[in-house]
């Protein structure tokens, strides 16, 4: 049986995504269990986090497991993921390795691997997790790499709780870019479109020029999302037409992917765009709408302390859901039936 890792929401069905939501709430309610008693997971972290490793190792303890957490290049080799290199550079071992010999170990590898930033169309490839969806013997979670499918989960559910309701179509929910000083990985924005259009709500993505709009792969996923599952997508530059009207409004800033390598030449158009910060006067638009953000947020350059001290902002009960959505997928996958 080929093995099932969790690297794209797009790669599970809708229902099978209702189905884990649905235990997610379970576990929500009821937070210790022993679903994965004896097994362990390996999580590899190339780039810094609080929430994913924090809710990873917790929610394997909780569940009766055991997490190990390596940082390649740190405290664990530098890796090449290059096949038929000669390795005369600075990784010690060849993904063919490292992932044969962790799944020896732990039943399951979690991994977090953003962009270099250099080069999207290296970027676009994802080589790192899938150099070990390939070598590894044991299923692979995507713990973000140029998606973030556990965020998309753990988005979800905040919002269907928010809603006291399931089914989310007919919301307007708008992902709106917003100014950081330095550019940010398109992950979550790739993953804002993709779960949102795939619970067929009616999707506006605002950012402020063309360039930051993002992959077509993504965008194309959205569009293959609209037709299965009905609500609508739609590109906007204009902040007003974007907020009015709108149920959900979901903020990140990304880095505008023509510039990728050569981002002293983006920094003087995002620095125009300082006003995409999402404050009470745009909230004010919206028809009572709920606010999110995946965090860390930086307060008064992505969003206004008022908004994110509002009753309307969801974003810790958001973080708090990638506890229980990681225990279901870390459960689901570690004892196929
Ligand atoms: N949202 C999220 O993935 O947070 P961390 O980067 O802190 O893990």
């Amino acid at each position: 049986m080929p093995i099932r890792h969790f690297l794209s929401t797009q790669d599970w069905s809708r229902s099978e995504l209702d189905a884990l939501l649905q235990q997610a709430a379970a576990f929500k309610r009821n937070k210790l269990g022993r679903d994965l008693a004896g097994k362990s997971i390996a999580l590899l972290f190339f780039n810094p986090s609080l929430r994913t490793r924090t809710s990873f190792e917790l929610g394997a303890s909780q569940l009766g497991g055991h997490a190990i957490v390596l940082q390649p290049g740190k405290d664990a080799w530098p890796i090449e993921f290059d096949v038929g290199t000669v390795m005369d550079g600075d990784a010690e071992e060849h993904i063919a390795e490292v992932a044969r010999v962790l799944s020896r170990y732990v039943d399951l590898i979690g991994v977090r691997a953003f962009p270099k930033f250099l080069d999207w169309a290296a970027d676009r490839e994802d080589r790192v997790i899938r150099g070990f969806a390939e070598y590894a013997t044991v299923p692979v979670i995507n713990m973000e790499t140029i998606t973030h499918p556990c965020q998309e989960l753990a988005h979800v559910l905040a919002l269907q709780e928010h809603f006291g309701s399931a089914d989310l179509r007919g919301r307007k929910y708008v992902l709106t870019w917003t100014y950081h000083p330095k550019p940010l990985n398109t992950a979550v924005a790739n993953s804002a479109l993709q779960i949102a259009t795939r619970f067929g709500m009616d999707v506006t993505l605002l950012c402020p020029t063309p360039d930051y709009i993002i992959d077509p792969r993504y965008m194309d996923f959205a569009k293959q999302n609209v037709a299965e599952n009905g609500g609508s997508l739609r590109i906007s530059h204009n902040v007003e037409d974007a907020y009015r009207g709108a149920h959900v409004v979901y903020a990140k800033s990304w880095g505008a992917l023509p510039y990728f390598g050569r981002w002293e030449q983006e920094k003087p158009i995002r620095d125009k765009y300082k006003n995409f910060i999402v404050d009470e006067a745009k909230m004010a638009l919206t028809d009572n709408a709920v606010f999110s953000h995946c965090l860390p947020l930086r307060r008064n350059v992505k969003a206004t302390d008022a908004v994110m001290d509002s009753p309307a902002c969801i974003a810790i009960d958001e973080a708090e859901n990638r506890l229980h959505v990681q225990k279901v997928i870390m459960a689901t996958l570690a004892n196929p039936s």
